[in-house]
């Protein structure tokens, strides 16, 4: 999501009920990924991956999260159940009929489920319904050791960030590792994007930024709070620019980007994880 350095309105802490329900959809989640993940070749459709997409999440009895969803009133819908991101693109990036995945490509996959749905048409995902996110960037084929260096320092990224994650420990602690751990690298971090908390809705608060932003009002993480961590790292320079499609985020120099993206549960000691990782052999394809 967009990141507003001082802003901090709804916060929301969760039932283990809650929680409950959203480890059982994140789990959902996760295999659907998988799923998209392993069919995201040289040769297919964004459009064909999206149908994977929507069709597992509406047969497992969820409804996707970002299929119409907008940033505010007067912003275009999102017209995708899957975010497909390919090379320079960093986020956000549509799914159409004329987008053909190619031999070499570093793919994101960024999805969202509303679970359990009790009335498909409300766009909330019915009153019991609660918001999961995640996303993985898978290597097609014959990618460039770079690409590849690259998706696996973001994971590893998310990883560290995770590490220091449990009750009472500072939001602005996650950004801090996940930028050390990064530095060494000289990868552009991207700043205009962040993680958040999710659950009732998509995008909830605290924004989660992968670097030490040091505008941000200070938040602790408290147990029960669900939220989701998302590196966004591109091999040069972390500005980005958006098209003129209204989502899609490219790296301002053209350079490669990756993503990947966990929803956890904060716990006194920890976290529990919400969307297990994808399964591991999907993150290279078609080799
Ligand atoms: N994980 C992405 C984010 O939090 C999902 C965006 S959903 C979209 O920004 F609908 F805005 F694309
Ligand atoms: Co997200």
């Amino acid at each position: 999501m967009y990141l507003v350095p001082g802003t901090i309105s709804m916060i929301t802490i969760k039932t283990s009920e809650e929680i409950e329900k959203m480890k059982r959809g994140g789990k959902i989640l996760s295999e659907v990924l998988s799923r998209v993940a392993k069919a995201c070749v040289a040769g297919a459709s964004t459009e064909e991956l999206d149908r994977i997409a929507k069709e597992g999440i509406e047969s497992a009895g969820g409804k996707p999260s970002f299929l119409h969803y907008q940033i505010s009133p007067e912003d275009p819908q999102y017209p995708s159940t899957v975010c497909i991101s390919i090379n320079d693109e960093v986020v956000h990036g549509l799914a159409t009929p004329n987008r053909i995945i190619k031999d070499g490509d570093l793919v994101g996959l960024d999805i969202g489920m509303w679970f359990p749905v009790k009335d498909p048409s409300d766009p909330t995902g019915g009153a019991d319904g609660l918001a999961t996110d995640m996303a993985a960037t898978v290597c097609v084929g014959n990618v460039s050791s770079e690409a590849r260096k690259l998706s696996e320092a973001t994971r590893e990224s998310l990883k560290r960030g995770l590490s220091v994650v449990k009750d009472g420990v500072w939001v602005h602690e996650i950004g801090k590792t996940i930028e050390e751990y990064l530095k060494p690298m000289k990868y552009g971090i991207i700043k205009d994007l962040c993680g958040h908390g999710v659950g009732h809705a998509v995008h909830e608060d605290p924004q989660i930024p992968n670097y030490h932003e040091r505008r941000a009002r200070p938040v602790k993480l408290k147990a029960g709070m669900c939220i989701a961590i998302e590196p966004m790292i591109a091999l040069g320079s972390w500005r980005v620019k958006q098209k003129d499609d209204g989502w899609t985020f490219v790296t301002a120099d053209g350079s490669l980007a990756a993503h990947w993206e966990v929803t956890i549960a904060v716990t006194k000691n920890g976290f529990e994880m919400i969307t297990p990782w994808p399964d591991i052999s999907v993150i290279s394809t078609g080799a």
